[in-house]
């Protein structure tokens, strides 16, 4: 399973790019509206730094403002996926984006059947929101399970991010149950470094190390 950052603020993506384990970006206008910067100027920035793919949502809700929105969006560099949200336009969309070799990424999955119907419109990705389902009392997790058998079952190619992750043990479990990314705020990245038996390591080492006999 391969990483992609969820954010679009530079510097935490600058920092995750540093650790050499991040494939691609993901965004969206929520993520976006918080930095208060020019949408294309920071998709620029993005995409000169990072070589993966980096998800760019639309805004508009009819298929047509989204394909204007979308080409828009994919003129700014050749790895800009672009991001429409599951909706009936959202994959006339895709289907047109397909079509023309434009990536995209169908987000706001909540079911099996969502996630099946964006795969067959085309999309590159699909991302189920593992924690917004937890969060009304619904196993995100199981979603996730149930796509990767079904997409395995029919050999379909499109990529499972898991989105919407919240903690470290969405990704384990997100790579066990056949995610193809997490994609994972900057908070979930720093949490996945801290073993508090790493640390003591450390300390225990640079301890024996400075009270070496010399
Ligand atoms: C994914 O592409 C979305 O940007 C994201 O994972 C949403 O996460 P949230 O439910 O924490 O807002």
């Amino acid at each position: 399973m391969k990483f992609f950052i969820d954010t679009a603020n530079m510097d935490e993506i600058k920092e995750a790019h540093s650790w050499g384990i991040i494939d691609g970006v993901t965004t969206n206008p929520s993520l976006v509206a918080k930095e208060g910067i020019s949408f294309h100027d920071r998709l620029k920035e993005i995409t000169s730094l990072v070589d993966g793919s980096v998800s760019a949502e639309v805004i508009s809700l009819d298929a047509e403002g989204m394909i204007r929105e979308g080409k828009e969006l994919a003129a700014i560099a050749p790895n800009i996926t672009v991001k429409v949200p599951m909706t009936p336009d959202g994959l006339k969309a895709t289907a047109a984006f397909a079509k023309e070799g434009i990536k995209t990424n169908v987000t706001l999955i909540f079911s099996a059947n969502q996630a099946l119907m964006a795969a067959r419109a085309g999309a590159s990705y699909v991302s189920p929101f593992l924690g917004r389902l937890d969060d009304i009392g619904h196993d995100g997790m199981d979603l996730i399970s149930t796509i990767s058998e079904m997409f395995i079952m029919h050999d379909i190619k499109s990529e499972i991010i898991a989105a919407s992750i919240r903690h470290p043990m969405h990704v384990t479990q997100a790579a066990l149950n056949g995610a193809h990314i997490a994609t994972c705020p900057s908070k979930v990245l720093h949490q996945l470094f801290k073993h508090p038996l790493t640390e003591a390591g450390i300390e225990a080492f640079l301890n024996d190390w400075n009270n070496r006999k010399s």
